[in-house]
């Protein structure tokens, strides 16, 4: 479904056309007013983990002042980042420059004013699709990077802007969905002869097997934290129009149903992996967004009247997700000798084997891939059905969300160190492991061509990732790792043209039908360089341990490897 609102810009004034509503130009109105209020001069605080990440990063440590927020960079500018002294042993990698020159070419104007970047900026060959599209999660890594460099306006606009799209009313067919869901993208539509600008969003009704994007929400609600963190600015997420913005998407996850988990029921396709590939149920990577949303959300809803409740909600749902994920999520060598040797048809509270998993139901490939150091986030858990895939996304939000224990961040991070052939190869990183092949593939993706083995959402290798993974790496301690997928990445994704996926067990072909100049790779690539060189920007996008919960992370013995 196709929602679209229409203006004319006329002496800096809208006049909105009847597809748009009274209310909706109040809104933008005075959300617009808002983006012109004088910004605050922020002193970063860094919080614990910071500093001790800091300490502990040794000679990564830069001077902290150098990354005092250059607030009020236009984006049009050169990177605040070329001025400095990059953190090389040769001087700043020629692909960074090469990088922002791209990332800038993608940002989309809508009334003059940067909302966010296209999907994928070279569509030469193929058709475009929609990756000439603002995707919500595509821009995460783009927002990273504008924040991490000091330029914090066009992340403001693009919350301020898909809030407004928050508030259309959203129909597929006849049906209309719920208040709070989010685009999975948009696009700005120029009309030259009436000198007007026109939004177009997707909720889902447009895309490839019509699902709305659960994601969406929860990467809103951890951007917005992320820009608060990074600019120090609490006006913006104290406006009434966000506190209502994170409470509509949390009244779509914490409503009370049918539900026996605290985990959250979903539709194949609804996230990154958009189209199906068997992650209907309880996948990985919501579940990992759905923890950390609610934990930004918990540290940014004020507890007035409408707020209070949803504060209690939520407290009350961490508890009971993250008991659920590190039980029975979790999956390490002991784990799985217990499931091999599991009893089922077991009955009542006593049951060992709680969902009724068949141990024969165990795929081969596991007894094999299993380290005896080293675990991770299975990819789904429902009624005798354990999804034994390992899927990137969630197990890295899982670590930079504190939803994984210290002790299991270290286990999926020793895994990825363990498997680095299967799950780096030539190219980080894998989107999931392994693919499904054969009769496997063709009832679980119902013979999708785009999805064939080791290629695109299964088992592709998927550059994006990179900028996870470094998160991942720099709080667990373990940037050596980062560097070693960093160094891969840069010995071929300039030369390649930034391609969106690359296929092969190793990853070492581009995609078949991968777009070049894929946004996300390049702003993926730049986040994982600015925060190796100044770990501090972890703060952003990694909450600490839930309060009464911290424990030292062990120094890994890698890290000095
Ligand atoms: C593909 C990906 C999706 C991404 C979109 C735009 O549909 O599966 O995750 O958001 O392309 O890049």
């Amino acid at each position: 479904m196709i929602e679209e609102m229409e203006g004319t810009d006329e002496e800096g004034l809208w006049r909105v056309e009847p597809l748009c509503s009274v209310a909706e130009l109040d809104d933008f109105e005075h959300l617009s007013r808002l983006l012109d209020r004088p910004r605050i001069k922020i002193e970063r605080k860094l919080s614990f983990d910071e500093r001790s990440l800091s300490e502990l990063s040794g000679n990564l440590r830069l001077v902290d002042d150098m990354y005092s927020p250059a607030v009020g960079r236009s984006v049009l500018d050169t990177p605040a980042s070329s001025a400095r002294d990059w953190f090389e042993p040769h001087g700043p990698h020629p692909m960074i420059a090469e990088a922002w020159d791209a990332l800038r070419r993608s940002i989309v104007l809508f009334r003059r004013q940067p909302v966010g970047t296209m999907a994928a900026i070279e569509h030469a060959s193929e058709e475009v699709l929609n990756y000439d599209q603002v995707f919500v999660r595509d821009f995460v890594p783009s927002a990273l990077a504008f924040l991490m460099n000091g330029e914090p306006d066009i992340v403001k606009n693009f919350l301020l802007k898909t809030l407004l799209l928050q508030s259309w009313e959203k129909k597929i067919d006849r049906f209309k969905l719920g208040e709070g869901v989010l685009p999975a993208s948009f696009k700005v539509n120029h009309d030259p002869a009436r000198k007007s600008e026109t939004l177009i969003a997707d909720f889902g009704g447009s895309a490839i097997g019509r699902v709305a994007p659960v994601d969406s929400g929860f990467w809103w609600i951890i951007l917005l934290r992320a820009y608060t963190k990074s600019t120090g600015d609490l006006s913006l997420a104290e406006t009434p129009e966000c506190q209502r913005g994170m409470r509509l998407i949390l009244s779509l996850c914490l409503s009370e149903g049918f539900d026996t988990f605290p985990t959250l029921l979903c539709a194949d396709g609804c996230s990154m992996i958009d189209r199906r590939m068997g992650v209907y149920g309880y996948p990985i990577e919501i579940q990992s967004l759905f923890f950390m949303a609610l934990r930004c959300a918990l540290a940014m809803l004020k507890p007035d009247a409408e707020g209070e409740e949803f504060i209690e909600r939520i407290v009350q749902r961490l508890r009971a997700l993250g008991y659920h994920m590190r039980s029975y999520f979790w999956l390490d060598f002991q784990q799985l000798n217990d499931i091999y040797c599991y009893k089922t048809e077991e009955y009542s509270h006593t049951a060992v084997n709680k969902f009724n998993v068949i141990p024969d139901s165990i795929p081969d490939w596991i007894f094999d891939f299993m380290p005896s150091r080293g675990g991770y986030f299975v990819g789904n858990v429902s009624p005798a059905r354990m999804d034994f895939r390992w899927f990137a996304l969630g197990n890295c939000i899982a670590i930079l969300s504190s939803l994984a224990t210290p002790e299991q961040s270290v286990a999926i991070m020793d895994l990825i160190e363990g498997r680095w052939e299967e799950l780096v190869g030539e190219m980080p990183l894998k989107i999931a492991y392994p693919a499904l092949e054969g009769h496997e593939w063709r009832s679980v993706t119902g013979c999708d061509p785009k999805n064939t083995r080791w290629s695109y959402h299964n088992g592709g290798s998927w550059p994006v990732l990179l900028w996870l993974l470094t998160a991942a790496c720099i709080k667990t301690g373990r940037p050596q790792i980062a560097r070693k997928a960093i160094d891969l990445a840069e010995s071929r994704l300039s030369k390649d043209g930034w391609p969106e996926y690359y296929d092969g067990k190793l990853g070492r072909y581009i995609g078949k039908q991968a777009r070049k100049y894929q946004t996300w790779s390049i702003a993926g690539y730049l986040v994982a360089k600015m925060m190796l060189e100044d770990p501090s920007h972890l703060g952003m996008i990694s909450l600490e341990e839930e309060k009464g919960k911290k424990r030292v992370i062990k120094r890994s013995a890698s890290w000095t490897a």
